[in-house]
């Protein structure tokens, strides 16, 4: 199997997690992995599994995410991302990732998603918290800077371990739906 983890990390959380994956992948498949700023698509030649990388930037990833992921086709396609406040429940975690995941081919199989809380600029802590008392204060900026902080040591051994785990599970899930293809090939 090959295999390609490429990410988007501005400021560094995704790239941990991204290499937490590609550390996770079984040695004897063929790896890379890739700054989505240095990738080419002329080196996109028979990857089966990519592993796609982003930081959430105002409720989706960047367009040069979106843009690649609509050009990956004939593979399986799993998502990974990093977001300054992690919504309360799996589905609202679910439906961040399912906005990204619209971009992906219909050629493609989507193999699901992993998300986890990453560490903010303290700018963005300090912008919000300036609002405090004034006529923008809409009553919720407690609340995001609680978000803040408890982002901050955000991604942590335990978001790392759970991405290697997800990259373990992914891989394992390409594998079954492969056996299945050949198995639906033979029968026809
Ligand atoms: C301009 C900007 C917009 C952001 N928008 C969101 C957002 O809508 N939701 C969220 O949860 N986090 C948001 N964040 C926080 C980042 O997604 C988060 O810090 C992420 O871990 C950054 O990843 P990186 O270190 O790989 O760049 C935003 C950050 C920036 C700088």
């Amino acid at each position: 199997m090959r295999i390609k983890v490429v990410y988007d990390s501005k400021t560094g959380n995704t790239k941990k997690v991204a290499d937490a994956i590609y550390s996770a992948l079984p040695i004897s498949a063929e790896r890379d992995i890739l700054d989505i700023h240095d990738y080419r698509s002329e080196e996109d030649d028979g990857w089966d599994l990519y592993f796609v990388g982003f930081w959430i930037r105002r409720s989706s990833a960047s367009v040069e995410v979106l843009q690649r992921l609509s050009q990956l086709h004939h593979c399986g396609i799993a998502l990974f991302g990093t977001c300054g406040i992690l919504p309360v429940d799996a589905s609202g975690a679910i439906s961040l990732a399912e906005t990204v995941s619209v971009w992906i081919p219909e050629d493609s199989r989507y193999l699901g998603s992993f998300l986890c809380r990453g560490r903010m600029d303290i700018s963005v802590r300090n912008c919000c918290a300036a609002k405090r008392g004034t006529p923008e204060d809409d009553g919720r900026i407690d609340q995001f800077l609680r978000a803040f902080d408890e982002a901050m040591l955000h991604p942590d051994a335990a978001d790392l371990a759970a991405a290697g785990e997800f990259a373990r599970n992914t891989v394992k899930k390409l594998q079954t739906f492969a056996q299945e293809d050949e198995q639906d090939h033979i029968a026809s």
